[in-house]
């Protein structure tokens, strides 16, 4: 048995990399299961801004494999993906879809909907690769393999993600555990896991040549694969930190127009504090000779009622 052949300079770069990174470590295995299995058909359920559907049509243009593509998303997010407007503003669907269109449309297809909805729009047995990676509960994630099983093919993949997540209420590798005792498989641990797993009585014969390598032959195998992603994740995580890097330098250059701003208004407010310090200054003075004035009044006052006084007399 040889080991399915790869080597990083035989794998793609992806042309497509969006901020949200959880999928870019499975890059690698989506260019190499769309050229070696050639699927006819590749459905997607859950696409959000597209890091991992956009990696499938890239492989798809880039191979020839002339297979048919279809993204199924509502774009307004879930309770695991977040559904605020950052995340889910109307312009997430419309950035995708501009992308998207200009590069892929000949071949690929955005359907807006639910993923129950979309089913009526696919055959039974047409599916050859299904990744799922919508809402990651238990009941979710089961519902929408046994919903889309019946459409895959007599070749049928289906790839799970997040298969190593086990906080808080995903169940994803609850299910994985439970489809690994029905169905041949495979799991990658790296990038919140992708399960791998072949539904269908005629698996591509790639995917069967790795799941039925020996377990240490499979651990290099796919050792080598999470190199690969490590190299696109560190190449995300760069892009972030030059991003970061630009949001720090235009926020040292507010930060300095705002210093020049408080330096104008504290030379403003000592040159006022100065005018005042004057002005109490002349009151004080206008006090004292008010003081002054108003004795030397009372004064005169009290002379010319003795004057008076003497007159009489
Ligand atoms: C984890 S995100 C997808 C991430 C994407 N594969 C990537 O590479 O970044 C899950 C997506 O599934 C969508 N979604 C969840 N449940 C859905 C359903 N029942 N019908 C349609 N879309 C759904 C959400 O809107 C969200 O965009």
């Amino acid at each position: 048995m040889h080991i399915p052949n790869n080597t990083r300079e035989n794998i793609l770069e992806p042309e497509f990399l969006s901020d949200i990174d959880s999928w870019h470590g499975h890059i690698p295995f989506a260019f190499e299961i769309i050229r070696n299995t050639k699927p006819k058909r590749f459905v997607e359920l859950g696409t959000h801004k597209g890091d991992s559907y956009l990696s499938f049509c890239q492989a798809v243009e880039h191979f020839q494999t002339g297979t048919k593509c279809c993204s199924v998303d509502t774009w307004q997010g879930d309770e695991h993906a977040g559904s605020d407007a950052e995340l889910y503003g109307t312009d997430i669907y419309e950035t995708l879809s501009a992308y998207h269109n200009e590069k892929y449309s000949t071949f690929s297809t955005l359907m807006q909907m639910t993923f129950d909805e979309a089913l009526s729009h696919f055959s039974e047995g047409s599916i050859d690769l299904l990744h799922i990676d919508g809402l990651h509960t238990y009941e979710a994630v089961k519902h929408d393999f046994e919903t889309w099983l019946p459409k895959m093919s007599t070749q049928g993949v289906v790839l799970f993600h997040d298969i190593e997540v086990r906080y808080s209420d995903f169940g994803v590798w609850q299910l994985w555990d439970e489809l690994l005792k029905q169905y041949p498989g495979f799991g990658f641990t790296h990038s919140y896991g992708l399960g791998v797993l072949a539904v269908g009585d005629e698996t591509p014969e790639w995917i069967n040549e790795i799941a039925s390598l020996s377990p240490d032959l499979l651990e290099t195998w796919k050792k080598k694969y999470e190199f690969y992603g490590r190299a696109i994740l560190s190449h995300s995580y760069q892009r972030q930190i030059e991003y970061f890097k630009r949001l720090l330098e235009q926020k040292d250059v507010e930060i300095s127009a705002l210093k020049e701003q408080l330096e104008n208004v504290s030379d403003e407010l000592s040159q006022k504090q100065k005018e005042l310090v004057i002005a109490q200054m002349t009151v004080n003075r206008r006090d004292t000779r008010l003081t002054a004035l108003t004795a030397q009044i009372e004064d005169i006052g009290k002379q010319y009622a003795f004057a008076q006084q003497a007159s009489q007399e």
